[in-house]
């Protein structure tokens, strides 16, 4: 019999087993459809009964291995756990547990990092080959049968109708106040039979509340009471103080100009502590009845939405630090108006994004002077995270900025570099860039005058001189003086700190 009242279908509620149980469903070589998004909505009790089995496989000898699609990043009980074991072929899409990190960087673990909004459409053309097991955390059962998501919803919709067999962990952990919150849309399909999706605002309802699973695919059901796992974020300091004082000062100079409307345009903000921050710091602002249309609910936005700055969010899933998690689930039922959670091909929908206008703000590792933009690979070889929904939202802005500080590692980097090494969001879907020393609106400029104004605004002064230098000499070189570089010197800053320790010269 089940522990927690959440089940409330019989058949299902039969099917209640021990992790391990479950976890022995998974042969090698399976595809899993796991749940999870930045730290929310996760499995928690059989990826790690799975992991067990794993490392024990494998230290007798065995090669076990499974392949992980997820929404985005998760938690140590799922990412950390099954790369400790060694258990995972190929991962994808987002990651930033440090152990996965590390088997990535370490060429153990294969990692595809694709568009988040990309993802269940790749699956369902077929190109990421056959779906074996959706493994998925709701927050209950209804009495027919439908699931209600948890704190994430991500690609649990694809997970569900594509996977052979469904493993279900029911978390009575999670609000029971999030039953509602979700917008399931079941009306997408491949082209050429695609329909316009009727979203016109972002707290527009346009699905059902929750997920549909027929009850015979489901092959067992976890009972769990494990919290989410998040990762508390950096408290707003000078320099992110900095970086939202230069935005909101830009936000309010478009809005005088007449170039957006008083209570803006729909904000999405990214992962990382400096969006979450930058955001915080709009609570500050005269901005009222802001909306989001975004990805995730960070700490940020709840604390805009508890101020009543914002009046509502459509995102994916929420990333909040332990205590916002606390504040979040005793005021569940309060929030529950003002946020939609849905699945991510909608929250990220580049055609959505473009015709509501997104203002996207989305931290960076490195921009170079012409506002190329790495989000993702230090020193342009080692990953970080992901790119995650940042290009979804970038290219289809309204606005695209991108914030960070000026200088990494005490100041050992600078983070506006001659050239990008490695490119994610080229200076084609770059708007405004935003340091604590300034920011640059790069929009209308032509290549030359985008490097002197981002050298200008947003270098460190530590570094400024040494860009200035850069961008002379190379606009004294022969070959071109459309974008000039001098090739043999363009990366050679991230040499000297692979050499080094620092992009600094030495004397
Ligand atoms: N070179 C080397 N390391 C750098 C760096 C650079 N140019 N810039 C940042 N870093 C390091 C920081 O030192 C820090 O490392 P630590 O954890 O060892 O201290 C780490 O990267 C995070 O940097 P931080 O300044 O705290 O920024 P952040 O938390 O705001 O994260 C990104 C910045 C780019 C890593 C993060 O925004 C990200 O993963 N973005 C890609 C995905 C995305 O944008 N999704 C948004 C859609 S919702």
């Amino acid at each position: 019999m089940p522990r927690s009242e959440r089940i409330r279908h019989p058949a299902l509620a039969r099917k209640v087993v021990p992790a391990d149980v479950a976890a022995a469903m998974i042969g090698p070589g399976a595809t899993v459809g796991m749940s999870g998004f930045t730290g929310a909505g996760y499995p928690k009790e059989v990826p790690l009964a799975l992991a067990q089995r794993i490392a024990a496989a494998n230290a007798s000898g065995a090669r076990f291995k499974i392949n992980v699609w997820t929404g985005a990043s998760t938690a140590p009980e799922l990412d950390g756990a099954l790369a400790a074991a060694d258990g995972i072929e190929l991962r994808l899409p987002y990651q930033s547990d440090p152990v996965s990190r590390e088997k990535i960087n370490s060429g153990h673990m294969e990692y595809i990092d694709v568009h988040l909004s990309h993802v269940a459409q790749l699956v369902w053309e077929g190109f990421l080959g056959h779906l074996d097991v959706a493994l998925i955390e709701v927050s209950g059962i209804t009495a027919d049968g439908q699931l209600i998501p948890s704190s994430s919803v991500g690609n649990n919709k694809t997970w569900v109708e594509q996977a052979d067999s469904v493993i279900l962990e029911v978390n009575s952990w999670q609000s029971a106040d999030l039953e509602g919150m979700h917008d399931i849309n079941y009306g997408t399909a491949l082209p050429p039979n695609r329909r316009p999706i009727p979203l016109v605002r972002p707290g527009d309802r346009i699905g059902e509340p929750y997920l549909r699973c027929s009850p015979e695919k489901v092959v067992a059901v976890v009972e769990t009471d494990a919290p989410d796992r998040n990762a508390g974020y950096s408290p707003p300091d000078e320099t992110s103080r900095r970086i939202a004082g230069h935005l909101i000062e830009f936000l309010e100079h478009e809005v005088a100009r007449g170039r957006l409307p008083a209570e803006l345009l729909p904000v999405q903000s990214g992962v990382g502590n400096v969006a979450n921050a930058a955001l915080a710091e709009l609570a500050q602002s005269r901005f009222e009845n802001l909306t989001a249309f975004t990805e995730v609910i960070q700490d940020g936005m709840l604390s805009l939405l508890k101020t009543g700055t914002l009046s509502v969010a459509s995102a994916t899933a929420f990333s909040l630090s332990p205590d916002a998690v606390a504040e979040f689930n005793d005021n569940a039922r309060d929030y529950r108006d003002r946020i939609v959670l849905r699945p991510q091909e909608i929250s990220n929908h580049p055609e959505l994004v473009r015709r509501l206008g997104v203002l996207a703000m989305n931290g960076v590792i490195e921009a170079d002077i012409y506002g190329n933009v790495n989000s993702t690979h230090l020193m342009g070889s080692r990953i970080q995270n992901g790119i995650g929904g940042s290009g979804d939202f970038a290219r289809n802005a309204y606005i695209s900025f991108f914030v960070t500080p000026s200088t990494a590692k005490g100041g050992a980097i600078s983070s506006i570099v001659p050239m990008v090494s490695h490119v994610d969001h080229t200076e084609h879907d770059v708007n405004v860039i935003v340091t604590e020393q300034g920011l640059a609106d790069l929009r209308g400029l032509a290549p030359r005058r985008r490097a002197r104004l981002l050298i200008d605004r947003c270098a460190h002064p530590d570094y400024r001189p040494l860009l200035e230098d850069y961008f002379d000499r190379a606009l004294k070189g022969a070959f071109g003086q459309h974008t000039p570089h001098l090739l043999e010197e363009a990366l050679s800053w991230h040499a000297r700190y692979v050499r080094t320790g620092s992009m600094v010269p030495q004397r």
